[in-house]
């Protein structure tokens, strides 16, 4: 590593920057440019279908601007953007977006391209940095910018006669531009592309490769807007890359520095470390409450098309996106995770406020399955919670450290998650399968109480090792009853500590499941019952506690 080799990034000197006490409160005109920046960086290009299945779903996700294609760079590229137009499979508020450098015959294959379509942005750019024109081009500035007013003039020129075009303009390289030259070269743009109220050039000012701070990068957009006269001509865009991996970050400072419209893409692909991602922008701005224009409440449908037109992946821990980013595998998360949900149900809270949730997974269309996680980190709450989002078993709280201590043995053992599903076996296999040492055969329970007091008498068969026993025994409720029939037949030591119940429904078939906490030599433990009836649900989490007990301390 030798630090001395690089050198800090020089910004503008500014004493009266209006950006940072700003707040954003409106979304900018969003662009994508996923089918040619995002497009330009893949291992494998997109196919023709490919492109169109994208297309469709930036469509559907609420695109108005797309930047479909770089048509004069690739036959690919070429034939999307016919198949667009000759399809007509461009809504008629979608415009479509095409790239082109200051080139006579590329210009020419470029307008051959958009024949026929309704709304188009020919979009040009050319490279305005100082190593650029010293290293690449070996050209000067002025020999830069008369390139780029030629290129400019051409594309006026050739498109006179097609109604609605829209013109943009990009000096490539931005960010490490002379910030006096970004001013002369963009307002030399505005009158080289006769831009109007009417019909605004939209001043595009790229990162393109990310080389400062964001705040740099704002103060750097402020300053040259400010400088530049005429504004009123313009729509000034912003295209952050991500080098640097503060891409996010440039576009919302540079947004309240003055850009009215961003470029970018999906979960950020494109060149080296990608483009901004607009999946991200978009989200920040829906959790401040602001309302983005863009649609991702089907985020895994987004994710689908992407993954199969890119080949790229959403990385897990993609903001908003990846497939762990609501996912709490720590107890104390999961914990706060499940309060602060039942409390929001509870008050019927109408305003998003969850612990370590910045945004409702459901409003993009996730699950809560993958909010808590179990593994041997989690804690006794999120097992509990698996249960009753997933099967409808409310726990009591006090039965939370017994059950979850078995999930944790459990996934210790296993060295590995635990889904749902073996969570809910574990459930059935502790709770709800104890058949030992006792089984209940037979059961009867009658009313015997008379003169405003309620008594019952429970009588019935139990097994055990292959014996049966007649027992019966009366008591102020089916619980009473049945607890005192095994204590005379069977049982001593025994001490009942709390009862919960409550009614599952799974269908149309709705059972009770009842929660049985009974104290035996000291220690509290608890059975499960579920059944039709909530009185034989009872007595089946008493048998259950009593099973466990025994199987636990010895008879
Ligand atoms: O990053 C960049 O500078 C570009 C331009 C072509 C806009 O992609
Ligand atoms: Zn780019």
């Amino acid at each position: 590593m030798n630090a001395e080799k690089y050198r800090p990034f020089v910004g503008v000197e500014m004493t009266d920057r209006k950006w940072p006490t700003r707040v954003q409160s409106k979304p900018p005109i969003w662009c994508s440019v996923d089918l040619r920046d995002g497009n330009q960086a893949l291992p494998e290009p997109m196919s023709l279908d490919s492109k169109l299945a994208f297309f469709a779903e930036l469509t559907r996700i609420g695109f108005k601007e797309i930047e479909v294609g770089f048509p004069s760079a690739s036959q690919t590229e070429y034939d999307t953007v016919r198949a667009l137009i000759e399809e007509n499979l461009i809504p008629e508020d979608v415009t479509i977006q095409v790239l082109v450098q200051a080139r006579e015959h590329l210009i020419d294959r470029t307008l051959d391209a958009i024949r026929g379509a309704k709304h188009v942005i020919v979009h040009l750019y050319s490279n305005t940095s100082p190593l650029h024109r010293r290293v690449v081009f070996g050209m000067d500035k002025k020999e830069t910018l008369e390139l780029a007013v030629k290129g400019a003039r051409m594309i006026v020129e050739k498109t006179r006669e097609i109604p609605g075009i829209r013109y943009e303009y990009s000096p490539e390289s931005f960010s490490a531009t002379e910030p006096e030259y970004s001013v002369e070269v963009l307002t030399r743009m505005l009158d080289a592309f006769e831009a109007t109220e009417e019909r605004p050039l939209i001043l595009n000012l790229p990162t393109t490769t990310e080389i400062c701070t964001p705040n740099r990068f704002a103060d750097l957009v402020e300053y040259v807007w400010s400088r530049v006269p005429g504004r009123e001509r313009a729509i000034l865009s912003i295209h952050p890359h991500n080098d640097r991996g503060t891409g996010v970050a440039d576009a919302e400072m540079a947004c309240l520095a003055g850009a009215q419209r961003g470029e970018g893409t999906l979960f950020g692909n494109g060149e080296r470390t990608g483009n901004v991602d607009i999946v991200t922008l978009a989200l920040n701005l829906y959790t401040q409450g602001v309302d983005p224009g863009l649609d991702f409440s089907r985020m895994n449908d987004v994710k689908e098309v992407y993954e199969t037109a890119t080949g790229m992946r959403v990385h897990e821990r993609s903001p908003y996106a990846g497939d762990l980013v609501f996912t709490a595998f720590s107890g104390s998360h999961q914990d706060a995770i499940r309060k602060g949900l039942a409390w929001r149900s509870r008050e019927k809270e109408k305003i998003w406020e969850v612990p370590y949730l910045i945004v409702d997974p459901a409003d993009l269309g996730r699950e809560w399955e993958p909010i808590v996680r179990i593994n041997s980190q989690s804690g006794k709450g999120g097992a509990a919670f698996v249960l009753q989002e997933r099967y409808g078993f409310q726990l009591p709280r006090a039965m939370h450290p017994e059950f979850g201590l078995l999930v944790k043995k459990t996934a210790d053992k296993a060295g590995a998650e635990l889904s749902a599903e073996d969570v809910f076996r574990l459930f059935v296999r502790e709770y709800l399968e104890v058949n030992a040492p006792y089984r209940l055969k037979s059961h009867e329970i009658t009313e015997t109480g008379g003169d405003g007091h309620s008594a019952v008498r429970f009588s019935g068969v139990i097994e055990s090792d292959k014996e049966a026993h007649t027992i019966s025994g009366e008591g102020n409720g089916p619980i009473d009853a049945f607890f005192s029939a095994m204590r005379g037949e069977h049982l001593t030591g025994f001490a009942f500590s709390s009862y919960h119940e409550h009614a599952i429904s799974s269908g149309s078939d709705a059972k009770a499941a009842a929660y049985i906490e009974l104290t035996y030599r000291g220690h509290g433990v608890f059975g499960v019952g579920l059944e039709n009836n909530v009185s034989i649900a009872s007595i089946k989490g008493v048998l259950c506690a009593v099973n466990r007990a025994i199987n636990l301390y010895g008879e």
